[in-house]
């Protein structure tokens, strides 16, 4: 099957606001994290601003439709708006029901001195209602063989089951992208392949369609194209489109189209 891919410059507000109601079955959110990493990452009035495409995000996803939302935990400056204020306002403002929170955990990280050194991150996944997808078959993991085996003599547990492999938990285990690591494509924050293919196959079906509202290195592109959904990626900054280009070169299934225009899409 042919998928459609669009990745657009452009403020988020401006992008969701030409996307029709009812429209898109996966959201990911991976917003600026308020801490001032880059220009990109300050906002004075944090969960106004955020609350606007949280509304909009709500409209545009299907009734089957998830929104998954990354980021972190402030300490200093804590009140000026992280994920826990997101979380606190989509859960006591919005129709979106919270399904999991996801354990992002990760051996690789700096070392701390005056507190535990940090090694997780979390991602909410938000359903619009009770009917959400998940396909869980097609996100288990598989046991290895010397498990396998001796799970399969345990007569209590379904051979079935097993060969399928084992729901992931809320808890993955997915190394950090290193600074020299082959997937990076320049973006300072890009977020690794297996949590987006996980989420994406997971939480969307083929033919679907995925919308990532703060793009960045445009990693999402490449998941979806690679497995079979349409995706529309917005980001304000342009170098979001070289980061495009590149993951676009990088990808094996060539069966797709692709433009920077909303157009491509949204007639
Ligand atoms: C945390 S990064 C996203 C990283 C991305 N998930 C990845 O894996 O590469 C946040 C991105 O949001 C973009 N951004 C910030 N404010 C925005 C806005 N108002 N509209 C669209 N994009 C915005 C920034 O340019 C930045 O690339």
């Amino acid at each position: 099957m042919e998928t459609k891919h669009a990745v657009i410059v452009c403020d988020v507000l401006d992008c969701l606001k030409q996307i029709p109601d009812n429209s898109i079955q996966l959201i990911i959110a991976d917003p600026p994290y308020n801490i001032d990493i880059a220009e990109w990452d300050s906002y004075d009035n944090y969960i106004e601003w955020a609350s606007q495409w949280i509304e909009e995000s709500y409209r545009v996803l299907s009734r089957t439709g998830n929104l998954v939302l990354f980021g972190g935990f402030q300490f200093e400056n804590a009140g000026r708006g992280d994920l826990f204020e997101l979380v606190h306002y989509i859960r006591s403002h919005t129709q979106l029901k919270l399904v999991n929170v996801i354990i992002w955990y990760y051996k690789n990280g700096i070392s701390a001195r005056r507190f535990f050194s940090n090694r997780h991150e979390e991602i909410m996944w938000f359903a619009k209602t009770k009917k959400y997808t998940f396909n869980l078959d097609d996100i288990r993991i598989k046991y290895d063989a010397a498990t396998l085996e001796l799970y399969k003599r345990d007569k209590r547990l379904n051979p079935d089951n097993l060969d399928k492999g084992k729901n992931p938990t809320n808890v993955w285990e997915i190394s950090r992208l290193n600074s020299n690591s082959l997937e990076r494509v320049g973006h300072p924050t890009q977020k690794p392949y297996a949590i987006i293919e996980r989420l994406v196959k997971g939480l969307s079906s083929e033919g679907d369609t995925v919308m990532d509202l703060f793009a960045g290195s445009a990693i999402s592109t490449r998941v979806c194209i690679e497995t079979g959904r349409n995706s529309i990626s917005c980001d304000k900054d342009p170098t979001t489109l070289e980061y495009a280009q590149d993951q676009l070169d990088r990808c094996i299934n060539r069966n797709f189209t692709y433009s920077n225009a909303i157009t491509h899409f949204v007639k």
